[in-house]
């Protein structure tokens, strides 16, 4: 099993059964709202479905992010300098990680994943691409602070963290990410992070809500999920995907929605649904520039550079590991 974002827990039962995945779901659907951990999307079906979700043309963020790192290669590299490892937090996609190591000329790569599989096609991939590159596989939860490989221990450090993954925790979890990534990178690190941005709710509801449907089919698949490894009976086809912009936490939520009263089990313990109730799988986060420098200087880093892409709807911040000072 494999998850594209590194944040999955595994811990099998002896009947094959993910035990931290039943007790977040039957948890989650005995307390009001209903709420499933958006990390149990990512099956590989979920994955799967999620890689297509980036090639969407209502999908923005990984084109956006892109662009800004093919951009502004120059820039990068006078900002970051040579010779720094690049420790990049969940394996990297094949087209943004090439591109930063392109631009700025490192002396090792550290992919940090909790997927032993992804991890393996990443080190690879980038190994392919960058022969003289020494590459240092970590299979780790990034989630806890991560002892890294003793050969770049005297390398300074930049943690390269895109997609906008920070945006899918609530933010006094997201703060403790990078708290965390901060103890694992050590002093004088840099940290690159990619953050979605506040935009027009049309546009964000458009991204998360797609004409195709590929994103009603990656929501969906949670409770097929269910089904399939919890034993369950939910009545897929009476549930509705729907993502909605909520204003005051500045996130995109997704929902399943029941559109009739729901009666179903799952590992034999039963639970309702009132017609229009809903469970909610995933939140992500937009944030302004205000609030994206916020959230780093809680967690420990400087913002020190921002780049946008043309259309300015995705954000790249660079930022770097903040220095303990007496504060008025
Ligand atoms: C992985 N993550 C940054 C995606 C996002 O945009 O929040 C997950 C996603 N959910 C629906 N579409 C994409």
């Amino acid at each position: 099993m494999s998850n594209a974002k590194g944040i999955k827990l595994v811990d099998l039962d002896e009947e094959g059964v993910n035990r931290a995945f039943r007790a977040d779901v039957l948890a989650g659907l005995r307390q009001e709202p209903k709420a499933i951990p958006a990390r149990w999307l990512y099956d590989d079906a979920g994955s799967q479905l999620f890689e297509e979700i980036t090639q969407l043309p209502e999908y923005y963020p990984t084109r956006a992010e892109t662009q800004i790192l093919e951009s502004l290669g120059n820039e990068f590299a006078d900002r970051i300098g040579p010779g720094r490892a690049v420790v990049e937090f969940g394996s990297g996609s094949s087209v943004k990680t090439p591109l930063l190591l392109d631009a700025i000329a490192p002396s090792a790569y550290v992919p940090l994943d909790i997927s032993g599989d992804f991890l393996r096609a990443a080190a690879k991939d980038l190994s392919g691409k960058f022969p003289g590159l020494p590459v240092h596989p970590v299979e780790a939860d990034f989630m806890r602070q991560v002892e890294l490989p003793s050969e770049i221990a005297d390398l300074p450090k930049l943690g390269f963290f895109p997609g906008s993954t920070i945006g899918n925790m609530v933010p006094r979890t997201a703060v403790d990410l990078l708290r965390t990534m901060r103890a694992t990178l050590g002093e004088g690190a840099l940290l690159l992070i990619g953050m979605d941005l506040i935009k027009s709710e049309d546009i964000l509801k458009a991204a998360y809500d797609d004409a195709q449907g590929v994103t009603a089919e990656f929501n969906l698949n949670l409770a097929r999920r269910i089904n399939r490894e919890l034993d369950g009976t939910i009545p897929v086809e009476k549930l509705r995907h729907e993502a909605r912009w909520e204003d005051h936490y500045a996130r995109i939520e997704m929902h399943l929605v029941a559109e009739e009263a729901l009666e179903f089990s799952v590992s034999g313990v039963t639970f309702e649904l009132a017609a229009g109730e809903s469970i909610h799988t995933e939140n992500s986060h937009k944030f302004d520039r205000r609030s994206a420098n916020t959230l780093l200087l809680a967690g420990g880093w400087t913002p020190i550079a921002r780049w946008l892409d043309l259309e300015e709807r995705f954000s790249l911040i660079l930022a770097e590991a903040s220095i303990p000072r007496s504060a008025p």
